[in-house]
């Protein structure tokens, strides 16, 4: 670049500055950014720009000529001043415009549902068929998940050589000092005398909860389901109650123009003991087991079978899920995976 002492005429200044003018628009045109226009601006017009270096060299020109050359850079100065002041607005109007742009909401944009999580369908089909009995006066109660074989078996008139009591059907916690004293309860009938233990009659109570046997997971078994027991105790409860009750739950829980049957069964803590059937999309189903509470029940739990009687329902809440959401696999009702779960709400 050339320095201001050679610049030995008007002519030779104006072209220079003509040049930088030049140069200077070329590069404005370009700069895309604040910070590129503030370089421009800066060696340009700044202090130690070219031109600045001009306007100091002024004092060595022939006194006649500064004038004019003076005129001509300050003009050159105010035109290129003006120009990078504009590109400056520009940019930073654009700046504001993205700023804008990427802060704006766009309210037509579908908003992101919260997946929403539900109970278990076994879980809500248990809450639907306790909410039947408390709508009729049933109490909710829950009991231990480990039993005494006392609870499990004695106090409910199983005998010592059941089937039932055999380590092939139940499951044993290997607790206390005889290996066969604590089980998983394998059903929730238990509960029938811890409660009768702590309340005298009327008793009316509704026992969901969780019941475990020795069974491989197969599509209709699992070592692992639940059960809702019922025991209704008073003075003057027949079997026409219970047949009343468990037919009215029928028809609440599966609608009302279900019919029932009652089969004879047995269990030892009911006599007589019965099935009932009803007939539900086009077949018919076992419900539960049920029967009027075996007076030797009493016995355990001090109630005078004598001037009271009551009846006593025990459910597989599993199978009534199935039934409800047309699950052909218990297995899937144990998948974790909630792709599977989803399809059952
Ligand atoms: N506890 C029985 C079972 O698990 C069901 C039942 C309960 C039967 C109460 C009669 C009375 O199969």
């Amino acid at each position: 670049m050339e320095t201001p002492s050679n610049l030995t005429d008007l002519m030779d200044l104006s072209s220079t500055l003509a040049k930088i003018e030049t140069e200077t628009l070329e590069r404005v045109r370009n700069a895309e950014t604040i910070d590129a226009i503030a370089a421009v601006t800066a060696e340009t017009l700044g202090k130690r720009s070219v031109l600045a270096s001009h306007r100091r060299g002024l004092a060595e020109m022939a006194p006649e000529d500064r004038r004019e050359a003076g005129r001509l850079l300050n003009a050159t100065i105010a035109r290129l001043g003006e120009v990078i002041g504009e590109k400056r607005t520009a940019l930073d109007e654009r700046l504001e415009a993205q700023r804008l742009d990427l802060e704006s909401v766009d309210v037509t944009l579908p908003g992101r549902v919260p997946a929403r999580g539900s109970h278990h369908v076994v879980r809500q089909v248990m809450d639907e068929i306790v909410d039947i009995f408390v709508s009729i006066g049933y109490s909710v109660v829950t009991g231990p998940e480990a039993e005494t074989d006392y609870y499990s078996f004695t106090a409910l008139n199983i005998p010592p050589t059941h089937p039932a009591r055999m380590s092939t059907d139940t499951l044993y916690l290997d607790y206390g000092e005889n290996p066969e004293d604590v089980n998983l309860r394998p059903h929730t009938s238990p509960m029938q005398i811890r409660h009768m233990e702590k309340h005298d009659p009327p008793v009316y109570v509704v026992v969901p909860g969780r019941v475990f046997r020795r069974d491989a997971l197969d599509p209709t078994h699992s070592p692992v389901f639940h059960q809702v027991e019922g025991l209704a105790v008073d003075e003057n409860i027949t079997f026409a109650d219970l047949k009343g009750t468990l037919a009215y739950f029928a028809r609440e829980f599966l609608g009302a123009k279900t019919k029932v049957k009652f089969l004879p069964h047995y269990f030892p803590f009911t006599e007589p003991s019965a099935e009932m059937h009803a007939y539900a999309n086009g077949e018919w189903l076992e419900l539960l087991g049920c029967g009027m509470v075996n007076p030797a029940v009493y016995e355990h739990v001090g109630y005078d079978p004598e001037t009271i009687t009551g009846f006593a329902f025990g459910m597989g809440v599993d199978r009534m899920a199935m039934v409800r959401h047309g699950v052909t696999d218990l297995r899937h009702l144990f998948d974790p995976d909630v792709r599977t779960l989803d399809q059952y709400r």
